[in-house]
Formats: C-alpha cells, structure tokens, sequence
C-alpha cells in the first residue's frame, strides 16, 4: 500500500480532501508516554488552511478525534487511530478536473492510474490535507523526542528567490530554534521574511503562485542512529518527505554544492569536544555519513514547488474529447506553498527519527 510506511513506527495514512475525514492509524507508539494535547493542537494549528491572508481561504479547525490507542492522554501500546474531520468542503469546484487535468497536478496520473474513478475533489487523496494525518503522528513524535532532548525546527530558507539565512551547521542549538520569527512566515531574518510576503502576495494578485525552499534541523540525536543502504537516514526522511505533496527536491548538508568542492573542501574534520565527545570542525555531511548519524546538527532542505492551481488561464486537454483546451481553475487555493509544508517537514523527520530510534517497540 502506497499510503503505508514504517517498520518500528508503521503509519497509514487515509481519506481525501473532500471525503468526511482524514485520518492515520500509527502501530508501535511506545505505551505510557503521555501526549501534550495542546502542543499537539498547536503544531496542527501552523499547518491548518485559512490563518491568514496568505493562505488558502479554506477554513479547517484540524481538531484532532482519538478513537482509540490512548487511555486519557497516554499511549496505551496499541495502535492509534486518528480522525479529522473534512468540515468547508465544496466538490461542487473541481467537477471539470475529471475532463480537463490541471497541469502540475495529480489530475491526470489519477485518471490513468485509477481509470477515471479517482476522487478529484479538492485533489482527492493527493491533497495537501493529506499532510494533516502525517502531523498527528509526526506531532506525537516530536514531543517523544524532546523527552529525549532531540529538538527538529524549520524556516523557510528561500521563496521566489528571496533567501533568508542558513542555520548555522556547527553551532545550531535549541537557544537558535527559539529566535525563530513565525509571523507572518517562520524565518530566521525577518526582513527578508517581509520581502518573501511580498513576492507571495504579487504572485496572487497576477493569479500565479510561487514555490520556494525550507530547511530543517533535528538537535541533540546521538550518533549512530540509521543504517547503511536501503535503511539509511536520508532514506527514511526523504521517503517521507516526498510522501508531503508538491515536494520536488531534497538536499542533505552541503547539498547538491558539494559537487562544486575539492574533498579537501568538502571533508569534515573530526575534532574532540570540551565535553570528551566526536564532533566535526565543519558539517558539510549534515549529519549523517554512510546513512548513520554523526551526532551533529542533521540538515537538509527541501524544494517545493509553486502551487499548481493557479488563477491564470492554463492550457490543457479534454481526455473525452482528445482536443486542446483552455482551463480557468475555480476553487481556494494556497498562492503558495511553502508556509504550510513546515510542519508537515518537521513531521517527516521527527517520524524518520523515532523510527530509527524507538527498535524495541
Ligand atoms: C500544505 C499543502 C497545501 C497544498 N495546497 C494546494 C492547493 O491549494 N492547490 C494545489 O493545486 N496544490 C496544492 N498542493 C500541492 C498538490 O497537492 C500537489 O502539487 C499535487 O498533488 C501533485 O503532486 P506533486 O506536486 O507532488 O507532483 C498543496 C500541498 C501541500 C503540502
């Protein structure tokens, strides 16, 4: 099942944009750790759609119904189940999307894939509201690890080319996660987040949209965590993170510029810390070498792409007809992105991490 993923935390993920809820089934939480619920709804609150002008203008409380693995607020061990329920939905605005696939959309590969039965209201089940139930148990995640002192934030690194600062690979500690600026957007510098609301909200007003990139840190892992090969670190986060729709690209560390550097540029020197520890003089391996991790800050960004259903008109097909034609896109759509995929990001890595630490369970 293409929705399925884990091996020591295994989620699956279910429902569609317009169906009555979504919702995620999570098997091997660890019983007896109790959930923050509201650090829980907090962290839904920063991806749910309709919070401000930037945003779609859906609106979706994203209140989360348990029905079952928890007893008050603590994981009982057994799998959790996960509703949320689907409340502004209008079908009635994507009836066309059946004849006519919007390009840069899933419209198209569904009718292939699914012989034209696909739901494509509100994007069906290639929705962004799909990263909804990935929060939930990424949420959970994030505060299992916090008890373990493993901290994961993001910002946006760049939108419509504005780019805000890197974090600091070497230095990045919690005291830097909580400087983050979250408003009107999550930066470091909050004069080019100034400059990216701008270039957002011209995308909007020309009926276009804009795509940028975020970059995520996790704090605090011990080293050795992952596995070579198929099991890697990277693996499993990039697995997850193209799982979160309208990602494009990925990078880890130095990124796709560690092929414009020597390796005597590229390599980290190991050093000894104060405290007696391995560590590295510079962190162009993002934290991970050979899929384990280093024990240093893990980072990597994540490309995503402008939103495909924009106001313009766009040129497509009639797959009835078999003839070219001129689409006009109805329907609430986000002018971009990047805002809302933070912590649906977040939630992919805190889950890689919990997967590749929580063996036991
Ligand atoms: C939080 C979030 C919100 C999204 N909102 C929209 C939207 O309003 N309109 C749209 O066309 N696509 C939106 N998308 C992206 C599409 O779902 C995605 O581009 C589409 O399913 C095709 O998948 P692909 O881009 O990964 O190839 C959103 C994605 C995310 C993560």
């Amino acid at each position: 099942m293409s929705s399925t993923w884990g091996r020591n935390i295994k989620i699956s993920i279910f429902g569609q944009s317009h169906s009555a809820a979504v919702g995620i089934v999570i098997d091997g939480f660890p019983a007896g750790f109790k959930v923050d619920m509201k650090a829980l709804a907090d962290f839904m609150r920063r991806r749910s759609p309709g919070r401000n002008r930037l945003s779609t203008s859906r609106r979706e409380s994203d209140e989360i119904e348990f029905v079952s693995g928890l007893v008050g607020d603590t994981l009982c061990g057994v799998p959790l189940c996960a509703l949320i329920k689907n409340i502004d939905v209008r079908p009635g605005d994507y009836t066309e999307l059946y004849d006519l696939p919007r390009p840069g959309h899933a419209d198209y590969t569904a009718a292939v894939k699914f012989g034209g039965h696909q739901d494509a209201s509100g994007g069906g089940h290639f929705s962004g509201r799909l990263t909804a139930p990935l929060c939930v148990a990424g949420g959970i995640c994030i505060q299992i690890l916090a008890a373990r002192k493993i901290y994961i934030a993001s910002h946006i690194e760049k939108i419509a080319g504005i780019s805000d600062k890197r974090f600091d690979p070497v230095t990045l500690s919690a005291n830097d996660f909580m400087n983050l600026t979250h408003e009107p957007l999550t930066v470091i510098d909050p004069e080019a987040g100034a400059r990216m609301v701008k270039e957002i909200e011209a995308a909007r007003a020309d009926g276009d949209s804009v795509g940028g990139v975020v970059e995520c840190a996790v704090i605090g892992l011990p080293a050795g965590a992952g596995s070579p090969m198929f099991e890697g670190m990277e693996n499993k986060i990039s697995s997850l993170v193209f799982g979160i729709p309208a990602v494009k690209g990925i990078e880890f560390g130095s990124g796709f510029d560690c092929a414009n550097l020597r390796g005597s540029e590229n390599n980290d020197p190991f050093i000894i810390s104060e405290d007696g520890l391995v560590r590295t003089k510079t962190n162009n391996h993002g934290g991970i070498l050979g899929g384990i991790t280093t024990g240093m800050p893990l980072i990597f960004r994540v490309a995503i792409k402008p939103t495909p259903s924009i106001a313009k008109p766009q040129q497509t097909v009639s797959l009835s007809e078999r003839r070219p034609k001129e689409l006009r896109i109805t329907g609430r759509h986000d002018p971009c992105i990047v805002p809302r995929a933070l912590p649906a990001i977040e939630a992919a890595a805190a889950l890689a991490v919990c997967d590749s630490l929580l063996t036991n369970n």
